[in-house]
């Protein structure tokens, strides 16, 4: 799929009139670009499409920006869907989008965006120590916007086998960090059924499971 897909930016309120109030809404205060957050979306329209049951999972939050873009989709679906955030925060590097407390995080999503409390869940530290206590659910969506090989097999080792089939992983520093995408291919080669890759621009990546 290549940006040349894309509507251009003033058919958008006509063609997708919901898209267009949600990024007007969120795009100002995420760090992922706007055509990012419509790729996001589209990869939602198929989960939505598919019955694709399970929660939404982001890695890598910064200021909350795309998980108040995600907790929109998870409050509209027809589905019982819950959202999980994963950032280290204040230890998080500034440079990469870290830095901002989790107070600060969680006033945006609950106080200034009216997120639901009961269905959003925010863990602060690394990944390699929370995402291992993610709960035994499926994954219809999940977010990787980190850098870094270490971090990027936690989310990996821990939330990939969740992932339901038919679910959507969408890796944002893909083509940005070698990192990412190393824990990436690796995770992709330990399949035993070959994923759809689908690059989306220079640095995003998304990765449809078979459905089986
Ligand atoms: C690019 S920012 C996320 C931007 C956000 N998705 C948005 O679009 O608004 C990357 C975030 O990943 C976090 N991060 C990177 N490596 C991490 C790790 N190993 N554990 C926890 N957080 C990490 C950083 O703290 C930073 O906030």
């Amino acid at each position: 799929m290549s940006s040349q897909f894309l509507i251009p930016k003033t058919l958008l309120p006509i063609f997708q009139p919901h898209l267009h109030r949600l990024l007007r809404e969120t795009a100002p205060v995420a760090m992922v670009s706007a055509n990012r957050l419509r790729n996001l979306y589209r990869m939602w329209r198929i989960v939505e499409r598919q019955n694709i049951q399970g929660d939404i999972v982001e890695a890598g939050v910064a200021r909350g920006g795309s998980a108040v873009f995600l907790g929109r989709l998870a409050e509209q679906s027809c589905l019982p869907r819950e959202l999980w955030l994963y950032d280290a925060f204040e230890q998080g590097d500034a440079f990469d989008g870290g830095g901002s407390s989790c107070e600060d995080v969680c006033h945006t999503l609950f106080d200034q965006f009216n997120l639901d409390r009961s269905r959003v869940h925010v863990a602060d530290g690394w990944f390699q120590d929370t995402v291992s206590k993610f709960p035994d659910r499926p994954i219809a969506l999940f977010h990787l916007d980190a850098r870094g090989y270490e971090g990027c097999k936690s989310c990996f080792d821990q939330l990939g086998p969740r992932i339901e089939p038919g679910g959507f992983l969408v890796v944002d520093n893909y083509g940005a960090d070698e990192g990412t995408r190393q824990a990436t291919d690796e995770w992709v080669h330990s399949i035993p059924r070959s994923l759809v890759k689908t690059p989306f621009g220079h640095t995003q990546c998304c990765f449809q499971l078979p459905r089986v």
